[in-house]
């Protein structure tokens, strides 16, 4: 299909309502609607689909790069600001399946010297979205990377959320400069808030063997991750990142008061903490069986 700013789109749609949209441009899954006809998933109304800045908000592929490590490669990296092929569109007894595609090019080797293939699919069912990010190494040598499935929650309302499962868990606090690592309880979002939950000790031992959920209090409202009707499961060990920048950290293309309707929990290879920076993980060249590392969030219609 076609969607806004005349970019292409894939569209699954499910017997029982259920249904999803992803805009080739970026692989960036805007849209996901559960059986019960309720979007799940929050754009901004300021969003710009001009097929060179990424869409804000769906779920951006944050690809090679988390932030800016390397000065010379944009922000997050370019998989969220790439044009992907859709490989196959399959729709078997339970739901359907497509698979987007992106490869190294000269493009990307100008800012990222190196052979990859990105595998993005995404799965619609009646009872659930499943998204899978596949990372491959296809060159010779090994490299170092991170990734992030930066998904853009759609809440009634930001003050009411609660993140669940992280509780325990170290995290860089950047809204204080990103340097120290502390234990915190289950995550309320009451002004900016921006958390990156990094692999480490706690991950081994166990903490982080739990879901991540996103509960909104008010139950009686028609809540999008609501009423402990619908979680964000994540496939563990792995690091996450919880963002929302209230009016103070708006970027231009999320006007307020957008940002009181998204929290964004962001499953992630990020990296684990080694003294006090973060160790990228690194992925070996594509002749080794373990060339390729797999990143999945699972969004339940219902509990
Ligand atoms: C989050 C980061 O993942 O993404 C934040 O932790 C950042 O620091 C946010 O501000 C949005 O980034 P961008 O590049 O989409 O504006």
């Amino acid at each position: 299909g076609k969607g806004q700013g005349d970019l292409d789109t894939v569209e699954l749609r499910h017997g029982s309502g259920a249904s999803a949209q992803i805009y080739l441009f970026g692989a960036t899954l805007t849209s996901y609607k559960t059986p019960d006809g309720v979007e799940r998933i929050f754009v901004s109304p300021g969003a710009i689909f001009d097929g060179k800045k990424a869409i804000r908000g769906g779920v951006p592929l944050v690809f090679p790069q988390f932030g800016q490590p390397d000065k010379a490669m944009a922000q997050h990296g370019f998989a969220r600001s790439s044009h992907w092929s859709l490989a196959s569109l399959e729709d078997n007894a339970e739901g359907s399946t497509a698979l987007l595609v992106l490869k190294d090019s000269e493009a990307t080797r100008a800012v990222w010297n190196h052979a990859f293939m990105l595998e993005f699919v995404v799965s619609l069912t009646a009872a659930s979205l499943k998204m899978t990010l596949r990372v491959k190494n296809t060159g010779d040598a090994p490299f170092t990377f991170q990734t992030l499935l930066h998904t853009y929650f759609r809440i009634p309302d930001i003050e009411q959320v609660t993140v669940r499962g992280l509780g325990g868990r170290t995290y860089l606090d950047k809204v204080k400069g990103g340097k120290e690592a502390q234990l915190g309880p289950d995550v309320e979002l009451p002004a900016f808030t921006d958390r990156v939950y990094i692999g480490g000790k706690d991950v081994v031992s166990g903490n982080a063997a739990k879901d991540v959920t996103i509960v909104h209090k008010n139950g009686a409202a028609p809540c999008a991750i609501c009423n402990e009707g619908f979680i964000a499961g994540v496939a563990k060990p792995i690091e996450i990142v919880v963002w929302n920048p209230y009016a103070e950290k708006s970027p231009g293309d999320l006007p307020p008061p957008a940002f009181k309707e998204f929290v964004c929990v962001e499953p992630g290879l990020i990296g684990q903490m080694k003294d006090d920076f973060v160790e990228m993980h690194e992925l070996p060249a594509g002749a080794d069986a373990r060339s390729f590392r797999t990143l999945e969030i699972l969004l339940l219609s219902t509990l």
